[in-house]
């Protein structure tokens, strides 16, 4: 434990530097993963973690939070993969409970309360499409990442932003409590936050703002269900970000439990798999 306090102390100066140094998104990848791996009781748990040592909220039930306003991560449907719940995240969801001889539960709720509801027991774990960043992982561990994205913008077809500096004048629109949103406070523009990326898309088409930044895959689903918007990238100003499963602080069998399935399913390729088979559906709607 003297050791791991040294090492975190090490740690979060060497990732204070990096997050200076980048405009925006999870910053700090490598420290990030130090930071995980430091933490002692990982290697002490591994010995004796079978995942019998899984508590749950409810006894062979694994209470997975969402925000199911995400697609194609998470999306309400008419029948989806778990109850009305359906996307990439639900599916490795359900899989992860499964192959662990669990049910899956969705609880939906908004992205913002995702990390509380985690502390204070309500859900097992977080599977929201989640960026994991330094300040997140001040209130929650994250499992090995499953996914990669980045922030871009959406304009207008017409739009003549091409770059993220393009946007210091024009009306941008994000989602609260997103990383879209972190970028674009350390970018240092004004900004209005929505409650759902469907609200800003809709602000967007309707000509009251400029530019919507938000998730790469998200931002696709959007301009293919609307007319008349594009893509702008700029990987200058916008770093990839990673996606990953939260639970609460310390609870370090189930991180174990997520981390053999994810490593698993990446490794075979059901994930990426998932995530073509989820473009494509929401591209074909
Ligand atoms: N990746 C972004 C973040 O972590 C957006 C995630 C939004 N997810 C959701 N299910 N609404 O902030």
């Amino acid at each position: 434990m003297r050791k791991g306090t040294k090492t975190a102390a090490l740690v979060l100066a060497m990732s204070m530097a990096v997050s200076m140094l980048t405009a925006c998104g999870s910053g700090a990848d490598n420290a990030a993963e130090t930071v995980g791996t430091e933490t002692v009781d990982t290697d002490a748990t591994d010995a004796g973690a079978a995942s019998g040592a899984v508590v749950t909220k409810t006894e062979g039930v694994l209470t997975f939070g969402t925000n199911a306003e995400f697609p194609p991560f998470e999306f309400i449907a008419s029948s989806g993969v778990i109850d009305q719940y359906d996307g990439i995240d639900i599916a490795i969801a359900k899989q992860i409970a499964e192959e662990n001889g669990m049910k899956a539960a969705i609880e939906n709720m908004e992205f913002d309360s995702l990390l509380i509801a985690l502390e204070n027991g309500q859900i097992d774990a977080a599977i929201a499409g989640m960026t994991v960043t330094e300040k997140r992982k001040e209130s929650a561990d994250f499992s090995i990442p499953y996914y990669t994205a980045t922030q871009v913008m959406i304009v207008k077809e017409d739009s003549d932003i091409a770059a993220a500096a393009d946007m210091a004048d024009r009306k941008i629109c994000v989602v609260q409590g997103y990383t879209g949103e972190i970028c674009v406070q350390d970018l240092g523009y004004p900004y209005e936050a929505f409650k759902k990326g469907t609200e800003a898309i809709m602000e967007l088409v309707n000509g009251k703002c400029d530019v919507v930044v938000i998730d790469s895959a998200t931002a696709q689903k959007y301009v293919n269900d609307n007319e008349g918007l594009k893509i702008v990238e700029d990987a200058s100003a916008f770093e990839s970000e990673e996606y990953a499963i939260a639970v609460k602080k310390g609870n370090t069998e189930l991180l174990d439990m997520l981390n053999k399935v994810i490593e698993a399913k990446l490794a075979d390729g059901t994930i990426s798999e998932l995530g073509a088979q989820y473009t494509e559906a929401v591209t074909a709607e």
